[in-house]
């Protein structure tokens, strides 16, 4: 896949330059964005430095959340601003809208090399609905678009996908190198290919277990994806989530992948109806209507250790238990530190996802991993369909 890149670009000095980011992180109690949150702003920061280096007025376009239209004080960009003042130890002026009048004054103000970010893109219901009006509104405010926002690219949104009719647009370098990355891994990995996917919804993921399965070898099933693999294959689940309309779908994709799926032989779960602070350990048998399951089990760990240890590649999404809560998370912690361990004796690592990246951070084991992408759902877009609606309008 090639892009039209940044790096194409003449003469960016005094050009009003609109960088799209994905700055969608979670915000603590205190609304501010910690150290093990901002991974994705980081990450954007060589795109920023290029283009104000170059003498560009960097206006910057993200979104925070899924207000839907509305307005949200705690959906502000504001602390968003505050971290990335920190990160680039330069002042970033954090404006009250993204489009109209007052902010196009504020930008006729702009020298080159300055930074301004936006307020939030997705209070206004026009950038959802990849609206003309609102692309044309936001294309106003700028001379060229450059979209560095691989993590929503999947998305199709009016600051993603429209607002390329209007603007020359290409792709920043943080896409660059995902996309560089993701299909360098994707297309010829070393085998044994072990991919471990966790996080909840299969609705939205029965189609790519379907893609990725018939490239696997081993296709390990955890977090709450897991509980309808679990309850597929005939067990009780108690109180845990399932997707009881996706049975007929997850019961098919059980039986064509048998010999490649594997799903937890026993399980992590907390009891809704106690209350009980104490996590324990269960076989699939033994769970009870008030179970909830919070985790995949120890002795899952140690099954899922040997087909760890033989794997040449392993890519990972999706947490595989509620890993915020180190007391009931041991089983996925432990795991992680098997992949970690393994990633070290020439494997090829690859994971993205928020809360996948939260946990290897959490654990101090980042720089363990071959490739972090900063994309959850868009990675496993790209990896199963590759063209991405905010892709498609940066190809050359
Ligand atoms: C993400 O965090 O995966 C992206 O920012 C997309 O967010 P969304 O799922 O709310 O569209």
């Amino acid at each position: 896949m090639k892009l039209k890149s940044i790096k194409q670009i003449k003469n960016l000095a005094g050009q009003r330059v609109l960088l799209r980011v994905d700055f969608n992180v979670s915000l603590g109690d205190n609304l501010e964005v910690d150290g093990c949150e901002d991974f994705r702003l980081r990450r954007v920061l060589p795109t920023i430095d290029y283009l104000t280096k170059a003498g560009a007025k960097v206006i910057l376009l993200s979104h925070l959340g899924r207000p839907h239209g509305k307005k949200n004080k705690s959906l502000r960009l504001t602390p968003i601003a505050r971290r990335l003042t920190t990160l680039l130890k330069r002042k970033i002026v954090k404006l009250d809208d993204c489009i109209g009048k007052k902010v196009e004054q504020h930008l006729d103000k702009m020298h080159n090399g300055n930074i301004v970010l936006l307020e939030n893109l997705r209070f206004h219901i026009g950038e959802e609905k990849n609206s003309d009006k609102f692309a044309k509104d936001l294309a106003i405010l700028g001379d060229i678009f450059i979209n560095d926002a691989f993590a929503v690219s999947h998305r199709r949104a009016a600051s993603l996908v429209a607002i390329t009719k209007y603007l020359p647009s290409y792709a920043g370098l943080l896409i660059l190198s995902e996309v560089e990355q993701l299909t360098k891994f994707f297309s010829k990995p070393k085998k044994p290919l072990v991919v471990v996917l966790g996080g909840a919804k299969i609705e939205t993921k029965v189609k790519l277990i379907d893609s990725i399965a018939k490239k696997v070898d081993y296709l390990l099933i955890g977090g709450g994806l897991a509980n309808n693999f679990i309850a597929a294959a005939g067990n009780q689940v108690g109180k845990s989530l399932v997707e009881k309309d996706m049975m007929t779908e997850v019961k098919q994709l059980y039986k064509k992948y048998s010999k490649k799926i594997i799903i937890p032989t026993d399980v992590t779960v907390d009891d809704v109806k106690t209350k009980k602070l104490e996590a324990c350990q269960k076989d699939l048998i033994d769970i009870k209507q008030y179970d909830r399951i919070i985790d995949i089990g120890t002795k899952t760990v140690l099954e899922w250790s040997d087909v760890i240890k033989q794997a040449k590649t392993i890519f990972w999404n999706g947490p595989l238990g509620i890993v915020e809560d180190k007391k009931s998370s041991h089983a996925s912690r432990a795991l992680t530190e098997l992949i970690a361990a393994r990633s070290k004796r020439k494997c090829f690592t690859v994971l993205g996802g928020g809360e996948t990246v939260w946990l290897i951070q959490d654990m101090n084991l980042f720089a363990s991993f071959d490739y972090i992408s900063t994309g959850g759902g868009a990675m496993l877009d790209f990896l199963e369909k590759k063209n991405l609606p905010g892709l498609k309008p940066l190809l050359k």
